[in-house]
């Protein structure tokens, strides 16, 4: 009986100890969302079409879900990319980490200014717009960081709604960054 309160006692006293010490914080994510594609001004209508486009170069046998995306550079060019998978699973890659990677390997000093992702599948029904897996938000945070520029990222859901996010922190506030270990 002793011991017990003994233990219940330090179990107190502990829990009141990492109270002390506890810091809640909040994070407030800015997103706009747009009943459909309509809505948008037409610079974007027009990257959503050319996201649409890029779905047909998607090589998907294995998932059947096909994922496009269209990024403007800030001199006014657009790019394409598509998901590409392979039979050793682990070895395809997402849409938006191709075309990223793409334009890392052949304009490095690129200014991305925004992106369009969309998606589509023959097996379901895709009722809301399809967000990015948080590999491919790294990548989208470290483009941003490069380049000192926010990105807009537009997640358009085809025949439904849009979501437009501008800057990766609204996305992924916790993205992996050590600036020392690229010196
Ligand atoms: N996929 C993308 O292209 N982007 C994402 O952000 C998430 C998933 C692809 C990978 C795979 O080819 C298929 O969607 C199903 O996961």
């Amino acid at each position: 009986m002793h011991d017990n309160q003994n233990h219940a006692t330090r179990h107190t006293t502990i829990i009141f100890y990492v109270c002390l010490n506890m810091t809640q914080k909040t994070f407030t994510i800015n997103y706009k969302t747009y009943s459909d594609i309509s809505q948008l001004e037409s610079d974007d209508q027009l990257l959503c079409k050319k996201a649409i486009e890029a779905l047909e170069t998607s090589y998907s046998p294995y998932s059947q879900f096909r994922v496009g995306t269209a990024l403007k550079l800030d001199d006014g060019s657009v790019l394409k990319g598509s998901n590409q998978e392979n039979v050793a699973y682990p070895s395809g890659l997402c849409a938006e980490r191709v075309a990223l990677f793409s334009i890392g390997a052949s304009s490095p000093t690129a200014v991305i200014e925004k992106m369009v992702i969309t998606a589509q599948t023959d097996k379901f029904q895709i009722v809301n717009p399809v967000t990015s897996c948080g590999a491919c938000l790294q990548v989208m945070a470290e483009f941003e960081q490069k380049q000192k520029k926010e990105i807009e990222v537009l997640f358009y859901c085809i025949g439904g709604e849009v979501l437009k996010v501008k800057g990766i922190k609204n996305l992924l506030p916790f993205a992996f960054v050590e600036e020392r270990l690229g010196k």
